[in-house]
């Protein structure tokens, strides 16, 4: 038996524009999926696409038992927590060696089998390294660690990466005088807010610019931009929605006193909020039982 867990994680800077050879920011957070596989001749059919691809990719048979505190489909890379941890774990129990590095190249390529070729190596990468991800085109480089106090809310309404990403795309065939700006501008963000990572007052600007370019974009939704501004009134430094969205989550950055105060407004507003911080360790073995 082995278990295995990896962190989920966010979208801090350049969601859309990184699918543009832009500069994107991402960041594994505390909430956690832990995996546990054992060797089994005749395992219960799984039901995830992803664990199955786990399995079959591998060529070994076993049984999982998962526990997740990260809500799935939000846009928080559940999916990817899942398959990095489940990976990791069936490389213990087999004796396979896989490096971190194997793990997350062999999770990405299930994330694209899976998701029909639409997935970015974003969240694969982060959930399997932790810490804060700068991603341009294919190249990923680890920035240095912030300990940043952030505030989810999630809105709880559903929402799909393809189709947002495919809108995005439209508005760009039909108006890319307009749409390319656009584009430029939250790069522009993107590179500002990395040069502002451990000044919180700075990058909370730097998020609420990316937010508004967000919704210029038409990928914002009212009650996400509800949240952010509840947010900021609440006393968050920034607050921008983060990842796809059209529903999903939103993300407020908060002196480290605020942070309850910005949780109790995304509550009172109906939405579910998480705080959390940095997680800097990606995939990790844990007691197993
Ligand atoms: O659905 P999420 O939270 O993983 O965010 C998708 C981010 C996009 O930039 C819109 C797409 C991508 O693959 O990078």
């Amino acid at each position: 038996m082995a278990t295995w867990s990896a962190p989920g994680k966010v979208f801090l800077f350049g969601e859309h524009a990184v699918v543009y050879g832009k500069p994107g920011v991402a960041m594994a957070i505390k909430p956690r999926v832990t995996v546990t596989v054992r060797k089994h001749r005749h395992p219960p059919r799984v039901r995830s696409p992803y664990i199955e691809e786990c399995f079959r990719s591998t060529g070994v048979k076993g049984s999982v038992y998962i526990r997740s505190q990260i809500p799935s489909s939000s846009g928080l890379g559940s999916s990817a927590a899942v398959t990095t941890a489940t990976l990791a774990a069936i490389s213990d129990e087999f004796g396979l060696n896989f490096s971190k590095e194997e793990i997350a190249r062999r999770a990405f390529a299930i994330e694209k089998k899976v998701q029909k070729g639409r997935a970015s190596p974003t969240d694969t990468y982060v959930t399997t390294f932790g810490g804060i991800v700068l991603i341009t085109g294919d190249s990923k480089r680890r920035l240095p660690p912030q300990n940043l106090h952030l505030v989810i809310g999630n809105s709880q309404i559903s929402h799909s990466t393809a189709k947002m990403v495919e809108h995005v795309a439209k508005e760009r065939q039909h108006n890319p005088e307009i749409v390319d700006p656009i584009l430029d501008a939250i790069g522009a963000v993107t590179t500002q807010a990395i040069k502002s990572m451990n000044k919180p007052q700075q990058l909370g600007k730097c998020m609420d610019i990316n937010h508004a370019l967000l919704e210029a974009l038409g990928v914002g939704h009212p009650v996400l931009s509800k949240l952010v501004l509840s947010s900021r009134a609440a006393g968050a430094f920034g607050a921008k929605l983060t990842g796809a969205g059209g529903g999903g989550c939103m993300v407020a950055l908060c002196p480290k006193h605020a942070k309850s105060r910005v949780a109790g407004a995304i509550d009172a507003m109906g939405a579910r909020s998480i705080i959390t911080t940095i997680d800097t360790k990606g995939i990790r073995k844990e007691k197993d039982g």
